[in-house]
């Protein structure tokens, strides 16, 4: 699927500004981690960016039935099963579908940080800018703070990936700063 029919798909399906925001922010992130970190060529990075643009589309319009929805319609698409998966595995604990693979893992994490980080960035009057990594650490203590942001899912996230929490939070502050 060519990047621009998932963006409409996502502008088709989802209303809701921040929620396409979430996605575009992940997808980013998803795509500058397989090139930056995973040596990926274009083909495969841009695997990576669809799923993290498509992998809550039909949250707002079948909240009861998320993931089942999306991956119906993008097996209808005949999208490749590498991203289908990749979508299925986002929340192995609501969708029963356990990260495999590289990518599998890496959008489970930066799907329970992305918004968390965001959220950080959004409270402070300079956004983004010289947000640092120990200010999300500590908002990540503050259970108050994003209350609904499950800190046992970073938890569990993370430690699927091999990397350290701060890495993960620096890699995104750095890459989904610009996305608007
Ligand atoms: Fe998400």
């Amino acid at each position: 699927m060519p990047i621009e029919e998932a963006h409409q798909l996502l502008n088709d399906w989802v209303s809701n500004e921040r929620l396409r925001l979430h996605m575009k922010q992940v997808a980013s992130v998803m795509k500058a981690w397989a090139i930056e970190k995973e040596n990926a060529n274009d083909h495969i990075a841009s695997k990576w960016e669809l799923a993290g643009l498509l992998h809550d589309a039909d949250w707002e319009k079948y909240p009861d039935d998320h993931c089942r929805i999306i991956i119906e319609e993008l097996e209808r698409r005949n999208i490749d099963p590498d991203v289908i998966h990749c979508i299925a595995s986002h929340g192995p604990g609501y969708f029963g579908v356990e990260p495999e693979n590289t990518m599998d893992k890496m959008i489970y994490a930066f799907d329970e940080l992305s918004g968390f980080v965001h959220a950080a960035a959004l409270i402070r009057p300079t956004r983004y800018e010289g947000l640092e990594v120990k200010s999300v650490l500590k908002r990540l203590k503050a259970p108050a703070f994003a209350a609904q942001v499950s800190r046992e899912d970073i938890n569990d996230a993370i430690g699927r990936t091999g990397h350290s929490l701060e890495d993960i939070i620096q890699f995104i502050i750095d890459h989904q700063k610009t996305v608007i």
